[in-house]
């Protein structure tokens, strides 16, 4: 049976992982949902320049401001990258992720929810506060957990499905834990639909994870070499470009190691660094701004504008067995053989 997100069934196993600063937006979202798999826009980090125009006081009819929020803020940009993937892929689903260690956190949400997301997806920790608006409000709901503890309290909680994320994925890190090693125990331990993430590469292992009782997988690595990937050119020929020893776990000021490639400024973080920075953006909750050892903000959205020396390239760990940059439809084609 396939999973069902609000009034739309999952056609096919397949989520692509939201990706943080601009790497996955409405081109690559609506090309996922196309073909019948989820696509996923992340919020974080799309600030322009217009980044404090207001967009609405109001979410499905509720004064934003009587939940404590500011109206809409920094929001702007999701709304529109949103709009742009509904009108690209009308009759797909649109997840949108959301870091819960983000500043505007529930100005994100709001904005989600009111633009029409099909599905929001929680990751980097969570509050109770999320579960009860998306049910006030009758929004699907994913959430990110590494342990069997966190999947079962997202079930209690409301959740409608969990993403298990190993220590294979790309970006922040809640484990360093490979998949098939802590899978069985979430799946074995929650009744409501399980995908697995972190180090799925190709159609064996997606077999494997639905052999296994998932109801199917989430993949980040493999949709940043697609032509429809938003990232720049230079990010994606550096995935071509890796070798193994080239995948490297580094610090964050979001407070979770995660993984990225060698490169110039990678280096200088491993000779402990520090690299002076202004803080433009206030995007975490977790960072101590001008304080931290750097800007994670400014080195992310770098590298995805074409400086991949002094910015920071997110990874998988299997990004080395990239070789080649290919369609979305294809990829999904790949994943999906023989299911
Ligand atoms: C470049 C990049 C950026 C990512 N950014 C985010 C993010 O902002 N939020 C998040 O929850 N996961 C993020 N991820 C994780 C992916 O959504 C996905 O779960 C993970 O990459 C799956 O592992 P895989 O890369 O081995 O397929 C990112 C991954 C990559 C490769």
């Amino acid at each position: 049976m396939p999973i069902k997100i609000g009034e739309k069934f999952l056609d096919k196993p397949i989520i692509q992982g939201g990706m943080g600063a601009k790497v996955s937006l409405h081109k690559l979202a609506s090309a996922v949902a196309n073909e019948g798999g989820i696509g996923t826009i992340s919020a974080v980090l799309l600030h322009e320049k217009n980044r404090n125009k207001e967009l609405t006081y109001t979410c499905k009819g509720i004064e934003v401001e009587k939940l404590g929020l500011k109206p809409y803020l920094y929001a702007h940009e999701l709304a529109r990258e949103i709009k742009k993937a509904k009108e690209k892929a009308p009759n797909g689903i649109i997840a949108v992720n959301i870091m819960f260690a983000l500043t505007h956190f529930y100005e994100l949400l709001m904005t989600a929810i009111d633009a029409g997301a099909d599905l929001i997806i929680q990751g980097a920790g969570f509050s109770k506060d999320v579960f009860k608006i998306c049910k006030k409000l009758d929004q699907p709901l994913a959430v990110i957990v590494s342990s069997v503890k966190a999947a079962r309290l997202s079930e209690r909680l409301g959740a409608d499905i969990i993403i298990v994320e190993s220590g294979d994925a790309g970006g922040h890190l809640g484990t360093l834990e490979p998949i098939w090693k802590i899978a069985p125990d979430i799946i074995e331990a929650v009744k409501i639909p399980v995908i697995l993430a972190g180090g799925i590469f190709d159609s064996k292992d997606v077999k494997k994870a639905l052999s296994l009782g998932a109801k199917g997988v989430q993949l980040g690595t493999r949709f940043v070499a697609t032509y429809e990937c938003d990232a720049h050119e230079n990010f994606k020929k550096m995935y071509l470009k890796a070798k193994k020893e080239d995948v490297l776990i580094i610090k964050s000021p979001v407070g979770m190691p995660a993984r990225a490639l060698k490169n110039p400024f990678v280096e200088r973080l491993l000779k402990e660094e520090k690299i002076p920075h202004k803080c433009p953006f206030n995007c975490l909750k977790t960072c101590p701004g001008e304080d931290s050892i750097y800007c994670i903000a400014d080195v992310l959205l770098k590298s995805v504008s074409g400086d991949v020396e002094n910015g920071l390239v997110f990874c998988g760990s299997n990004v080395y067995k990239v070789n080649e940059i290919v369609s979305v439809k294809d990829l999904m084609k790949e994943l999906t053989n023989d299911l």
